[in-house]
């Protein structure tokens, strides 16, 4: 029997969904008397909340795990519990309690049985519980807290697209999407509790549907209309699942902020086609035609794999191409990770790491120019910021602009104001900004 622990850290590794997940775990345990700590070594349980997207997310758990587990040694009753949740909990499940001796392991649709898990760790009990049940889990979960001004809300959860490289579809299951009336019954929490902004989550966010014809863009319509909302935004996106209604959302909805995440992944046809993507070079291309027809302000991102198993250099090369072609205002890039169980990690011609290494150079250079060139376009345009954080030095505030950018500006706006500035100068990954402007 070990004491049941009075104080709690959640440690979130990886996505967006991660986050809102680690999020809705404190909320329930905080529900059962706990106290949050900041300090994960001072914390009686410790929730890794794990990510298995690439080896080295995976990796990262276990020397985290091990970390943990020395500083515990010699503690006795004093020691923490650890919990692992997420996707390497799903994934790889018993097998962690007979690798890492840890107390709990709870998979991301069961995280809501969490404080009967530690209850049973505490008693002696193996505390495992990797279920997809078909109950949703969100109805189990305490009614949302007091947020900061951009909140997450996941409204979509699972892919059924199987990309032959990605372990999503086997750790976070199939697509399925919540409750329209839940998910605006917690928009409307979120903002009662102080969110100004909320990012809608999912796997594939532009697959929701309520089951009949109603789709992501009908609840952005319908979420616009809450008092107090700002802004809206949602990620990430699949470009099949890019319906006009959408598209006409960016054009009609004035808090539905001009940015799309929109991952292609790579720029040769055969590669998409090896990677089941299912939309080629071309299609992805007019589609984000449409889209700036639509908004023609829009910043665009996306993901981008390089080294898919039998990628030539003249291939990688086609993405370059594309990347030219789209401008993106940021985006994500990684060298390809052969996982267990995916199609892609049994096929040949697997590229070396030196390939590897030198192409996702060649691609994030490219990147990193399209970033700071949208930066520094946006200089002379004024918008509204929404005032995130304190910055780092004295009297200086970090924001967000509609198109996600980062702005710096000084003066006295309280985090959750959203204030008119003029963008006056841009970095790569920041731009600063004024208030006291000619309009
Ligand atoms: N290797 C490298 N990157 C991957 N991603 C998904 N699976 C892998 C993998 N096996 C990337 C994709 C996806 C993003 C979330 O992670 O670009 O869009
Ligand atoms: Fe993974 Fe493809 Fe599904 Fe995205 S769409 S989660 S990359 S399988």
């Amino acid at each position: 029997m070990k004491p049941a622990p009075k104080t709690f850290a959640v440690k979130s590794f990886g996505c967006q969904m991660n986050v809102y997940d680690g999020e809705r775990m404190a909320e329930l345990m905080a529900a059962q008397g706990m106290t949050a700590v900041a300090d994960a070594n001072a914390a009686d349980l410790v929730v890794l909340n794990t990510c298995h997207i690439r080896e080295k997310a995976t990796e990262k758990v276990f020397s985290d795990i091990g970390r943990l587990r020395k500083d515990r040694a010699g503690r006795g009753e004093a020691a923490p519990m650890i919990a692992v949740a997420g996707c390497v909990a799903q994934a790889e499940g018993a097998e962690i309690v007979r690798r890492a001796k840890v107390d709990v392991v709870v998979g991301p649709q069961a995280y809501h049985n969490l404080p009967r898990l530690v209850a049973d760790a505490a008693a002696g009990t193996a505390a495992l519980d990797t279920d997809m049940p078909a109950a949703s889990k969100f109805g189990a979960l305490p009614a949302r807290r007091k947020v900061g001004p951009s909140a997450f809300l996941t409204v979509q959860e699972g892919c059924d697209k199987f990309c032959t490289y990605c372990v999503v579809p086997y750790t976070r299951g199939a697509e399925v999407s919540r409750p329209f009336a839940a998910i605006v019954d917690e928009a409307k929490a979120l903002v009662d509790a102080g969110a100004r902004e909320i990012t809608l989550l999912g796997q594939n966010v532009n697959a929701w549907t309520d089951g009949d014809d109603r789709g992501l863009h009908d609840l952005i319509r319908t979420l616009d209309r809450i008092p107090g909302l700002a802004r809206i935004r949602y990620t990430t996106s699949h470009p099949n699942d890019m319906a006009q209604g959408l598209i006409d959302a960016h054009r009609d909805v004035e808090s539905l902020m001009p940015f799309l995440h929109l991952p292609v992944q790579a720029g040769s046809d055969r590669v998409l086609k090896a990677m089941n993507r299912s939309h080629t070079c071309d299609s992805y291309l007019r589609l984000l035609d449409r889209v700036r027809a639509a908004r023609p302000d829009i910043a665009l991102s996306g993901d981008f794999i390089v080294g898919f198993p039998g990628e030539t250099d003249a291939e990688f090369a086609e993405t370059l191409r594309l990347v030219d072609a789209v401008g993106y205002a940021q985006a994500f890039s990684f060298k390809y990770s052969p996982r267990p169980g995916t199609p892609a990690a049994d096929m040949g011609d697997q590229i070396p790491d030196a390939v590897m290494v030198n192409r996702l150079q060649q691609l994030q250079d490219a990147l990193n120019r399209d970033q700071l060139a949208f930066n520094e376009e946006s200089v002379g345009r004024t918008c509204e910021v929404l005032i995130e954080r304190n910055g780092k030095l004295p009297g200086q505030k970090l924001g967000k602009s509609p198109w996600l950018q980062s702005v710096l500006l000084s003066g006295e706006h309280r985090i959750g104001d959203l204030v008119t500035v003029q963008l006056t100068e841009a970095g790569p990954n920041s731009l600063k900004a004024t208030t006291n402007f000619a309009s």
